[in-house]
């Protein structure tokens, strides 16, 4: 069954634009992204949008719908009623390219800014020996698609251009996380997290986890234990004392 849907989309670029409505078709079984391809292929065919996989799997068609961030790819049409308008806006965070294309360099700084894996020094590639459940740890974040939805959504850089500098975000802090809960790595990132990349920043809210189209526990299982271990260092004894003998 077809129908005609409203549709509101933000058009221009990083100087100006403005909502823009649009009747477009909708068939079953499509999501937002068809819809979005349609507007282009009849009515629109300058309009940008980002996308590849169109199957939420390689994070590029992030966009906020109806004021919550999404992937358009994964946000069914039949979600919404038939009479009601559906506004499709670009990633606020993010400065604007054009349409719903947003610049999304923030994150690439970020992600540089994180030391890498670090093994012990006498430890050769191959002779890398882990726990299954240290393995299994990980997994979890490494579902990852690099969205972007989560730094995206977070409330201390979302409305915060002057935090941006400070804080990594929430995808970033579970990298640091991570890596700090790796058993080979031997970088000390407590530190780090918390005076680097703005650790401190987060009161989780968990609005992060909320978005994440993977379904990771960003917040139970990566910043809560991050933060654990942070605090254990802080009030550590043997630290204290270090830092009260040597850090004066
Ligand atoms: Fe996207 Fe989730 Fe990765 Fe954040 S953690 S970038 S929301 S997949
Ligand atoms: Fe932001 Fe997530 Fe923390 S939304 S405040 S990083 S829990
Ligand atoms: Fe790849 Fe949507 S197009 S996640």
């Amino acid at each position: 069954m077809s129908y005609k849907a409203s549709f509101r989309v933000w058009r221009g670029d990083a100087d100006s634009g403005e909502l823009k409505d649009y009747t477009v078709e909708v068939n079953e079984g499509e999501v937002v992204l068809d819809i979005i391809h349609r507007l282009q292929a009849t009515q629109a065919s300058d309009l940008a949008v980002r996308w590849n996989c169109k199957a939420g799997k390689c994070g590029s068609c992030s966009a906020e719908i109806n004021g919550k961030p999404r992937l358009l790819c994964m946000t069914r049409m039949s979600t919404f009623t038939e009479d009601e308008v559906i506004t499709v806006t670009p990633m606020r965070t993010f400065p604007v390219i054009r349409d719903l294309v947003t610049d999304v360099s923030f994150n690439y700084t970020k992600a540089r800014e994180i030391p890498s894996f670090t093994p012990p020094p006498e430890l050769k590639p191959g002779e890398y020996r882990m726990q299954q459940v240290d393995v299994e740890r990980s997994q979890e974040f490494r579902k990852c698609i690099e969205c972007f939805l989560c730094q995206n959504t977070c409330h201390v850089v979302r409305d915060h251009e002057e935090n941006k500098e400070a804080f990594a975000g929430p995808r970033y802090l579970m990298r640091i996380a991570e890596l700090e809960m790796h058993p080979l790595d031997v970088a000390d990132r407590r530190d780090e997290a918390q005076e680097e990349h703005g650790l401190g920043y987060c009161n989780i809210t968990k609005c992060c986890s909320d978005v994440c189209p993977e379904g990771i526990h960003i917040t139970d299982n990566a910043l809560i234990p991050m933060k654990e271990r942070v605090a254990d260092r802080k009030y550590d004894p043997i630290v204290w004392l270090g830092n009260k003998l040597f850090r004066r």
